[in-house]
């Protein structure tokens, strides 16, 4: 029996006859010879088919064969450092083949270039090709690896509802549901309910999709993106920065150990990656203001200018986070932004109420953030505050404020928007290829 193996595994196969089943990818015709560049969902390999190793009617059928046609494809492993493919370095030398289907219709995407919006409607083929593909197997193994260290580093993975009373972050990126007559909300984040679970866990996790209409198109929004959110009880602001460096380094480094042909594939720069290590720097709000300030008063460009005014009081906006970022070669840390520009459940600065225990990771390279996290009000009294100073509906959060009457304590927690992280570590420029089927503004298809 020949043993049918993924592409993956090929390196262990030389010199053995192998099965591999998949989809052609790509012909080349030559003469005697035929190229086919297969995939197999696990990677890519060059098969090799001569006239002369071959039945006639099989050589032709190679010859023609449609791709995305699918296949079993027998034949001899060979290493050859010039055969491309991933991992490249590998082809077979075809005995036999068995066409699954061949494919009747012209395949609409081509290896050629094809304009985005023509992409994005052919999204279910277009994670065919390499570029998505090796994307895609990034965001799996960052998802991987965040499990991987929340679990190790004793948080349980607690899932919170979708379907929410009110909102969690802000009043005005709410999607209504209706809820047989009553109005509900898709959870913008996992957060409240997390802190509830806290208390009865100590550290948890929640990790699902989170929904925010956002009106305006960006290279870093999507309406649809998945959050994983840590939550810890007895934790204060500069524990919560430790947790976080250690934890997006241990993903970078994960991906750099497993990804790498992936990461090839993308053209990703590896020696940026290596350097995200503890310690990240650490600038307040105030110093970042500082450094913009001085980037504005140093630039020609008045569009630029123009794109990094800011006054005291304002969050960042990603013109603010490029050029910040572009500055640094780790991810960095800006904390204590104006309470009036965050969440109404930050904990105040001791001292400085108009500040808040809060901090973003900004990704370098000019990525911007990544991160979104504080330390949580935990005095009653003041959360209620904030709830009616925020316009928000005081019943919808009754059970938020029972927190801080039944054994309050310092708690701190963060959100790690997925599709900007693979964005990041991709190193791509525009957060639409970073999940599967990506949610905008204009787009709900396929
Ligand atoms: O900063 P945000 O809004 O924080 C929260 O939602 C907190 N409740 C998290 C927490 O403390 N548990 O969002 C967190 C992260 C951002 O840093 C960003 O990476 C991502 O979520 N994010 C988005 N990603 C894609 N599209 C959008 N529209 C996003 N909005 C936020
Ligand atoms: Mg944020």
């Amino acid at each position: 029996m020949i043993p049918v193996i993924h592409v993956e595994q090929i390196a262990e196969y030389i010199g053995q006859e192998v099965t591999i089943q998949g989809w052609v990818y790509n012909r080349t015709h030559k003469g005697k010879l035929v190229f086919l560049l297969v995939r197999d969902g696990y990677g890519f390999v060059q098969c090799v088919a001569f006239q002369k190793d071959l039945p006639p009617e099989i050589f032709e059928t190679l010859v023609h064969i449609p791709q995305e046609s699918s296949v079993r494809i027998s034949g001899v492993v060979r290493a050859d450092k010039r055969a491309p493919g991933i991992p490249g370095g590998y082809e077979i030398g075809v005995t036999g083949l068995e066409v699954v289907q061949a494919v009747a219709e012209e395949y609409p995407i081509s290896l050629k270039e094809h304009g985005v919006d023509f992409l994005l409607d052919r999204r279910h083929l277009w994670i065919r090709t390499q570029h998505q593909w090796a994307t895609l197997r990034v965001r799996a193994t960052i998802v991987a690896a965040i499990h991987e260290w929340l679990g190790e580093h004793g948080f349980i993975h607690m899932d919170t509802p979708i379907l929410t009373p009110a909102a969690g972050e802000g009043t005005t990126t709410l999607f209504e549901v209706d809820y047989f007559g009553e109005p509900t909300y898709l959870a913008q984040t996992g957060q409240l309910y997390n802190e509830a679970n806290i208390f009865a866990f100590g550290k948890v996790y929640c990790f699902g999709p989170t929904f925010r209409a956002e009106k305006s198109k960006t290279r870093r929004h999507l309406t649809e993106f998945w959050m994983v959110e840590p939550e810890a009880a007895f934790c204060d602001l500069d524990e919560l920065m430790e947790i976080e460096e250690q934890f997006i380094s241990h993903i970078v480094q994960r991906v750099l150990r497993d990804r790498a042909a992936e990461l090839a594939v993308l053209g990703r720069d590896t020696q940026a990656l290596e350097q995200v290590i503890p310690p990240f720097p650490r600038i307040s709000y105030d110093e970042a203001l500082e450094i913009i300030t001085q980037i504005r008063e140093e630039t020609d460009d008045p569009a630029l200018k123009k794109q990094l005014q800011i006054t005291w009081g304002n969050d960042l906006g990603s013109p603010h986070e490029t050029e910040l970022t572009q500055r640094f070669a780790k991810p960095v840390f800006v904390y204590g932004y104006p309470t009036a520009a965050k969440a109404f459940y930050m904990e105040p600065w001791p001292g400085r109420p108009d500040v808040s225990k809060s901090v973003d990771l900004l990704a370098p390279e000019g990525y911007g953030e990544i991160i979104g996290g504080s330390e949580r009000i935990s005095d009653p009294d003041l959360l209620l505050q904030r709830i009616h100073e925020h316009g928000l509906p005081e019943e919808a959060f009754r059970w938020y404020i029972d927190l801080r009457k039944f054994g309050s304590v310092p708690h701190s927690g963060f959100g790690l928007g997925v599709e900007r992280t693979v964005t990041w570590i991709c190193g791509l420029d525009h957060i639409r290829e970073t999940i599967p089927y990506p949610r905008t503004l204009k787009r709900v298809y396929p």
